[in-house]
């Protein structure tokens, strides 16, 4: 009886009363997963916390890391406010600070209940506590004024100013590294900062900009010992393959970039997110029709058989050099550090190969006789500048029979100006006995192209009419690619033992272990080759892939410090990742035999800073590098280079003896970086999130 009452009572009422409690249920289900995004997120997540954080064993990092990242979007939301008056610096700092004003443009800046997030989320990002400060409590105080520091550090007009450590470090035998103590490098550029490219007493002092002089390496002496801070709002990068299509915005805020590039369709902000628009758009259409038309145009190139090694000078967006990937074809993508475009750190934020340097008065840190292809689209380098010597520097580099492919409008435009440049290009290509095999003009882009061939004999160079420009005198010639000037004669072709010149080498893959030509120089080098590619094959499968604890599929950027024969990058060639060949200048010179294999590499000095950017790898290698290095300079400088370079999340790999591990276990320590040494030999570190609080 009562419930055919309640029933009834169920029936009588109102559908326009019905209808608002399916309004009101709505409602509540808008209301609860609303909470559950981003934005409003600040109590799930501090719960989250703090039960993961009574735990500090090593698998809850994931976990934390998780958190970490979905609290850090509501921390990028922080305001920045850069009105800092700085019309009165110099050009270098007005230019710097351009480029640092990136988190001014702040589009949603609505957040005090973000910014806690953020703080909390900072502490969370700690996961490689060590146990010289393994304290919840104090981590927490690190991790909140940290954040602070950065804050504040953004209202200072002051230049960068690198400082070091205090002087308590300085001399570190193997227990004095316990005394080390770190502090953030402070000014305005500091997130971004590039020791050697950055360095404005020295650019400030040069006597001359014509020849793009302040865009050289400057180091700084005594190497800079300060971390680099993290933009706000940073972190762990898109993985690969997804980066290439869209990477953090905080993680390389460049609005004026996205602004400049914004009618090119390359670039657009999404978001949280920097888009690069993908399939069917005009952009990406535009870049596979054009590498695909110079295939078509003249089919010598055969793209990833034929052409496997290309140097893109002033690369732009380094798009050129990240659909050639899909074909096989490895590009080291080339340009200054140039504060308005900051391209470079795209590409490596994107998991593209590309490296910071300039064609100024010194050569390219590459070898004679290493490029398949040279490629330029409107690079704004002028070839037949200073007598010609950019262009010689590229024939330089060029392997006999190499390409260079020009894309630039004195090749298909009329006026004055661009009819000159032809002019001059066509006088000087002759005179250093380049062939244009091809000149072409593709409709549909609007836009022509030449293609010119270096010589595989040196007839042409004996049958010209003037010897002009000269042939290098080999035994008068600094062969060496490091703080050298530029030639102003031609290399000579290499030739073999037997007097001819090599020839071009076997199609990819084979090309990759086929013993290089170059190496019959050497006496047993051939054994030895084959003896390191056999070693290089076991360790990485047996050791690097599986036993050492590295999450590879997190892996993307890999620099081998001291890569010999490239034996490291070579057994690692089916992995989703490249490899920069790094060959320091004090030991022997392989890196020829490197581009011979069909991999990238270039020479540098360990006890200098590198051309990149912060925060540009996700592994670096060395192999028995460090003995021989700290001869020459101070260890814990190249672990703050080390530092420097790697991205939050990501490692550094060294296989060494046990007193250089244990060193760089200490240094590795005092910077918070997790860390583990196995087999007696090889170290592992992992880099987290932590910052010390204390500018320099
Ligand atoms: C910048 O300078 C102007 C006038 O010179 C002054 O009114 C303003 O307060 C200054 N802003 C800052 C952030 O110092
Ligand atoms: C702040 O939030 C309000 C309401 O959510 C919104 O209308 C406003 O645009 C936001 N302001 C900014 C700067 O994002
Ligand atoms: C953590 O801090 C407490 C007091 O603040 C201290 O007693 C304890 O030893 C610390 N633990 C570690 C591992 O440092
Ligand atoms: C070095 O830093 C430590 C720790 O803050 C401090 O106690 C010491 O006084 C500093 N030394 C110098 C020379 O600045
Ligand atoms: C690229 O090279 C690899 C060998 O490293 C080969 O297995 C693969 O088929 C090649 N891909 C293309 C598209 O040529
Ligand atoms: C190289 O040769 C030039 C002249 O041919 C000479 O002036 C110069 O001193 C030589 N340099 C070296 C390092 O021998
Ligand atoms: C450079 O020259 C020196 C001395 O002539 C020689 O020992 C060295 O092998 C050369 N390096 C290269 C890369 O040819
Ligand atoms: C390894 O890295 C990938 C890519 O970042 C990630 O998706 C995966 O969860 C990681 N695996 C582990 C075990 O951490
Ligand atoms: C280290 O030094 C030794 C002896 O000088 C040398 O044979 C070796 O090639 C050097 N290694 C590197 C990586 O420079």
């Amino acid at each position: 009886m009562a419930i055919t009452s309640s029933m009834k009572n169920l029936l009588k009422i109102p559908f326009l009363f019905s209808f608002f409690l399916i309004l009101l249920f709505v409602t509540f289900i808008l209301i609860n997963n609303s909470q559950k995004s981003p934005v409003f997120s600040t109590t799930d997540i501090s719960q989250h916390v703090s039960t993961t954080s009574h735990d500090d064993h090593i698998s809850n990092n994931k976990k934390n890391d998780e958190v970490g990242v979905e609290n850090l979007d509501g921390k990028m939301r922080q305001q920045n406010d850069l009105e800092s008056n700085n019309t009165k610096n110099d050009e270098v700092g007005v230019e710097n600070l351009d480029e640092k004003m990136p988190q001014k443009n702040d589009l949603e800046s609505n957040n005090t209940k973000n910014d806690e997030v953020g703080v909390e989320n900072l502490d969370e990002k700690m996961p490689q506590k060590n146990d010289l400060e393994s304290n919840g409590t104090k981590n927490d105080e690190v991790g909140v004024e940290n954040l602070d520091e950065k804050m504040s550090q953004q209202d200072s007009a002051t230049p960068f100013v690198p400082a070091g450590v205090n002087s308590t470090t300085k001399s570190n035998d193997e227990l004095g590294v316990e005394n080390l103590y770190w502090k953030l490098c402070k000014g305005v550029v500091a997130v971004d900062y590039i020791p050697c490219l950055d360095n404005y007493e020295a650019i400030k002092a040069l006597k001359s900009r014509r020849h793009m002089e302040h865009r050289e390496r400057h180091c700084p002496k005594p190497s800079p010992r300060c971390l680099i801070p993290l933009p706000d709002g940073y972190k762990v990068p898109v993985p690969w393959p997804k980066s290439r299509d869209m990477i953090w915005y905080n993680n390389v805020p460049h609005p004026k970039l996205v602004e400049y590039k914004k009618d090119q369709n390359w670039v657009v902000k999404s978001g949280d997110y920097l888009v690069f628009p993908g399939g069917g758009t005009q952009f990406k259409d535009g870049v596979t029709n054009y590498i695909e038309s110079i295939q078509k145009t003249f089919p010598e190139i055969e793209w990833g058989k034929n052409i496997r090694v290309i140097l893109d000078v002033g690369c732009g967006v380094a798009s050129f050099g990240g659909y050639l990937l899909d074909k096989n074809v490895t590009t080291m993508s080339l340009a200054p550090k140039d504060e308005h475009e900051a391209q470079i750190q795209f590409a490596l934020e994107r998991g593209i190969p590309a490296t910071l340097s300039v064609i100024g008065t010194q050569k390219l840190a590459f070898p004679d006789n290493a490029y398949d292809m040279i490629h330029c689209a409107r690079c704004r380098v002028h070839w037949d500048g200073d007598g010609g010597k950019p262009l010689m520097e590229l024939n330089r580099m060029l392997r006999p029979g190499g390409f260079f492919v020009w894309s630039a409008t004195p090749v298909y435009r009329d006026d004055e100006r661009d009819k000159k440049v032809w002019k001059a290009m066509v006088a000087l290509t002759e005179a250093i006995c380049w062939k244009m095999v091809k000149k072409t003009f593709f409709d549909s882009a609007g836009i022509g192209l030449v293609i010119y061939q270096k010589p595989v004999s040196s007839s042409c160079y004996e049958n010209r009419r003037e010897n002009n420009p000269p042939l290098c005198d080999q035994n008068n010639r600094s062969n060496s690619s490091w703080y050298t000037s530029l030639d102003s004669c031609l290399v000579p072709l290499p030739s073999s033992s037997t007097g001819n010149t090599y020839e071009w080498p076997a199609p990819w893959p084979q090309r990759l272990n086929n013993k290089p030509e170059r190496l019959s120089q050497i006496t047993d080098a051939e054994d030895v080759f084959d003896e390191d590619t056999k070693h290089w094959a076991a360790l990485v499968s047996d050791v690097y892939l599986g036993g050492l604890g590295i999450n590879w599929s997190s892996v993307r950027n890999v620099m081998d410090m001291n890569a010999g024969y490239g034996g490291f990058a070579s057994a690692i060639i089916d992995r989703p990742l490249w490899v920069m060949n790094v060959i320091p200048i004090s030991g022997p010179d392989t890196l020829s035999i490197i581009f011979d294999r069909g991999l990238i590499g270039i020479y540098h000095d360990w006890c200098e800073s590198f051309n990149t950017y912060p925060r540009t790898y996700d592994l670096l290698h060395s192999s028995f590098l460090f003995g021989n290095l700290t001869q020459r300079c101070d260890v814990v400088e190249v672990v703050a280079e080390i530092e420097r370079i790697v991205r939050p999340g990501g490692y550094v790999l060294v296989q060494d003896t046990m007193p250089v591990l244990n060193k760089l276990s200490s240094i590795l320590q005092s910077l918070h970086w997790s860390v583990t040494v196995q087999q007696q030999q090889f170290l592992v570190g992992k880099k987290g999130f932590w910052r010390p609080h204390e500018k320099a």
